[in-house]
Formats: C-alpha cells, structure tokens, sequence
C-alpha cells in the first residue's frame, strides 16, 4: 500500500517505519524541516528503542521517505495518517489547529479515493470537522473525489513504541464505510493476525475510547499515589499492598505503581482535555479532577521530604537527582516530574547534580539555561559523577542502571547517606543494611529531622 504519515513525531515516525518494515511504501512529513533533513540524514529525531535500525532499513530498501510537504510527495496515498500533535491549549483542551492544518493540506493535496486515519488523540467530534476542512479544499478544487475518515486511536507507549506497534493487544478503529473497513483490515491484518483484535466501533466510540483509556490508567495512578500517602501516615508499605491487591485478577497488575507522580505528552494532557470536553457538556468530572490534583500533589512529595530532611532553605544543600526522562525507555521530558523537583530544589538554593541516560540533550534543551550557567544545575557525564559530593539521592525515572547501583561506589562519592526513592525501586531493608538512611513513596517512614549541612559560601 502507499501511505502518507502527516507528523514525524513519536507516533508518526513509528508508524510510519513499522508499516515499511510490514513491506508498505510510506512517505512521512513533517513541517519542521529541521526534523526531515536530520531524518533524510538519518538522524532520528527521538531516542526510542528499535526505531533507529528500522527507520535505516527500510530507508535503504526504498519503503520510508521524509518531506516537509505533502505537496512533495509523488504517489497517490490510499491512506493518510494524521499523526500530529494535540497539546493542551491556555484552557486545558485539546489544541487541534495541527490536526486541522493538516486536513487542510490533505484536501489540497489528494486526487483519488483515499482513507483519512485520525491517530492524533482527538477530542469527540473531531472527525467531522477533519472531513469538513477536506471537502471545502477539494471544492475550491472543484473535485468531488470521495474519501473516509477514520478514527484509530494510538496506544504505544514511549519506550516500547515499536514492540508496542508491532505486538498490539488490539487495535481499535472508527468508522462507518465499508470500503474503509476493508483497507483497514488489509493495513493491520499482518500485525494482527487474525480480524478479532481489530475492533470496529462508530467514529465518535473510537475517539472516546483513547480519552478513556488514558484518563483510567491515570486514575489507577493517582489512585495508588494517594493511598501511598494514607500508608506512610500508618507505617504500611504500599508495596506489598500492591503486590496484595494485583494479584486480584478482578484488578490486576498493571499502572498500580505509586510513585512521584505521572507525565509524559499523553496522561496529563489527556486528562485536562477530558475535563474540558466533559465541561462542554454541561457535566462536572469530580474523579477527572480529583486525579489531577492528586497527580499535581504528588510531584511535590519528593521536595517535601527533602524539605522534611534539610528544611526550608537548601543552601549548600547538593541534591543528587538520577533520571530526567517522565519514564524509562525516552527522551521525552514533558511534563516530567524532574522538572518540579529540580525547579522547587533549585528555587530553595539547591545545588543539584542530574544524570539521564538518555534525556541529557533534552533536558539541555528545555531546562533554563541560567540553572546551567550559573552552576545551580550541573548535568552530569556519568550516572556516579551526580553522587560527588551529594547530601542526598533522588531518584526520579527508574532506568534499569539505577535500579541495581553500585553500593560502594555510591557510598564512596556521597556526602551523607540518604537516598529518596521516587519508584520504589530498593529494598529499604537492604537499602538500610547498606547504611543509607532510605525513603521511599508510601513505604511507612516519613522524613522528620532537620538535617544540617555545611553552608559553603562562593
Ligand atoms: N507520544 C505518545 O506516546 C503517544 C501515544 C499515543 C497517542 N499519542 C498522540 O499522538 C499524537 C502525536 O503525538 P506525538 O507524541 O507523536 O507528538 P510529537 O510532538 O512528537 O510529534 C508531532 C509532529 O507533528 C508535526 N506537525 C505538526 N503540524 C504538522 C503539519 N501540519 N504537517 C506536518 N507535520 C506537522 C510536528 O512538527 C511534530 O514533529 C498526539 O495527539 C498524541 O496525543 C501520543
């Protein structure tokens, strides 16, 4: 099949790769031209696991190509993908002036029959107003070609974006034209295998079912985080009461984590563009809000218990800070809960060492560059060199590296032995045997001594 992927982010460019790997032609663009020279050049403009290898494969085969217009692309598509961005506006809702942009640009564009897929996560309704945009194109044109709009919602997760693509546990598509089903189940068939995992529902069911999805596993988050909290009050570990409750197969295992808070490109926004969509329809959303505030709450607690340990003010304080990223696997630092630990770190006179193993030119990139200029902010080279001289360890994003340290070389570096754990990922039994002074997230001890620390003046 010939495809055209409009946006050559996290989910365009995976899509756009995986079905070339499946033996498509795909053509991905993408108006940051930046972007396309770096991926003609085969430079990937994300860090995600597998995508490099495939992107180069399938460039060398003559599958995947990069342009910064639609108007570039020579073969007629049969489907186009819409896979640009849908960031929160100032209100909270869903910015969909991309997605719209780019249904402009496809009525200008197609001159046969062709299948629209919406993998953007679209507000409800959204369909409609991307199959206006198209026809009043195509009639300043003076075409009556015809076409479908399809929702298919996308369900990767950064990090395992292409295990994720490739291995779906369905795939869900809105629709309501049979010669779209048919294209539909040609295009996932081979990932599929077989017709029951691909579930069709009307257009307006689909573009739900993404909204939903999100704001459930957000709430079982936020739900976990909030009783992490109940449990450090009564010296309860919220661990085992996970590994308690998981084993329910009424609930299940997965997103029972509690921890320091969700982001990422998709949760929060998600979440905020639900409650917007449920405050059009004259509806207040009590849980929509309540996840948010426990979310927003919970990126606090890492500084509240280095408050706890060294008080309000962190002069002279050096805060060890291991992982940037909002989880392992990528770059990607949106809406990341570094981002409130180093600014409330850095804001009380913190001095802080990071280290990501990935998301170090991101964290470059977006993080102020007074922090970094002014020495507030050093980012380190190594995983260890962050420790020199520490009086504490926050960990953040649970990398695998960080999760089985070297215990010597992290007591040899650090000033004061004291490792808050924002994942849970250390046995505090061990942690303590080790002698470090361990906190973790509703792990039943809560910081309380004002630590002092040597005030070094410059
Ligand atoms: N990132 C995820 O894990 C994930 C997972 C599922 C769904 N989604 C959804 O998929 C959509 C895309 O997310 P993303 O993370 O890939 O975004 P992204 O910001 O990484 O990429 C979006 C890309 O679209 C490009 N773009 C914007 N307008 C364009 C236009 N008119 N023509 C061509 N290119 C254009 C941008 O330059 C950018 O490269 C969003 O709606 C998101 O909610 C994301």
């Amino acid at each position: 099949m010939n495809i055209t992927v409009i946006g050559a982010g996290y989910v365009g460019l995976v899509t756009g790769a995986c079905f070339a790997e499946l033996g498509n032609h795909v053509t991905c663009v993408d108006i940051n031209e930046q972007k396309i020279a770096n991926l003609q050049n085969g430079i990937m403009p994300i860090y995600e696991p597998g995508l490099e290898p495939m992107v180069m494969a399938n460039m060398a085969a003559g599958r995947l190509n990069f342009t910064k217009s639609l108007a570039e692309v020579s073969a007629e598509p049969q489907v186009v993908f819409i896979a640009v961005g849908t960031p929160s506006d100032k209100d909270g809702a869903a910015d969909v002036k991309y997605v719209l942009e780019a249904a402009r640009n496809i009525g200008a564009r197609i001159n046969d029959y062709c299948v629209i897929v919406d993998k953007s996560t679209v507000p409800v309704g959204m369909a409609d107003q991307v199959q206006q945009q198209i026809r009043s194109e195509l009639s300043k044109r003076n075409l009556a070609i015809q076409f479908d709009v399809v929702s298919n919602p996308e369900f990767l997760r950064e990090g395992a974006a292409i295990e994720d693509f490739m291995r779906p546990d369905r795939v869900i598509v809105g629709l309501s034209s049979n010669n779209a089903k048919k294209i539909m189940l040609d295009l996932y068939l081979p990932i599929l295998r077989s017709p029951e995992r691909l579930y069709f529902m009307n257009v307006k069911d689909a573009e739900m079912t993404k909204y939903v999805a999100n704001a459930m596993l957000a709430t079982r988050i936020s739900f976990m985080n909030e009783m992490s909290v109940l449990c450090e009050r009564m010296g309860v570990d919220i661990e085992q009461v996970r590994i308690g409750i998981g084993s329910d197969a009424r609930i299940g295992a997965a997103f029972l984590n509690a921890g320091c808070g969700y982001g990422g490109s998709c949760f929060p926004k998600d979440v905020r563009a639900l409650i917007k969509m449920a405050e059009k329809n004259d509806f207040a959303p009590l849980i929509l809000h309540a996840v948010e505030d426990r979310n927003a709450q919970q990126k606090n607690v890492l500084p509240q218990k280095i408050v706890a340990l060294f008080g309000e003010d962190l002069t002279g304080v050096t805060v060890a800070v291991w992982g940037l990223a909002f989880k392992p696997g990528t770059d990607d630092m949106r809406e990341a809960s570094s981002l409130v630990l180093l600014d409330n770190l850095i804001k009380r006179g913190a001095k802080v060492q990071a280290y990501d193993p990935v998301a170090m030119p991101a964290a470059r990139n977006i993080l102020p560059s007074e922090w970094l200029t002014s020495g507030k902010l050093v980012l380190t080279e190594h995983q260890y060199d962050a420790l020199k001289g520490a009086d504490a360890l926050a960990l953040v994003t649970e990398w695998k590296p960080f999760c089985y340290p070297d215990i010597s070389a992290m007591k040899s570096l650090m000033k004061q032995y004291i490792i808050i754990d924002g994942r849970n990922q250390y046995d505090p039994r061990q942690m303590r045997d080790a002698g470090f002074e361990y906190y973790g997230i509703g792990r039943g001890s809560i910081p309380a001594r004002s630590r002092q620390v040597e005030v070094v003046t410059a």
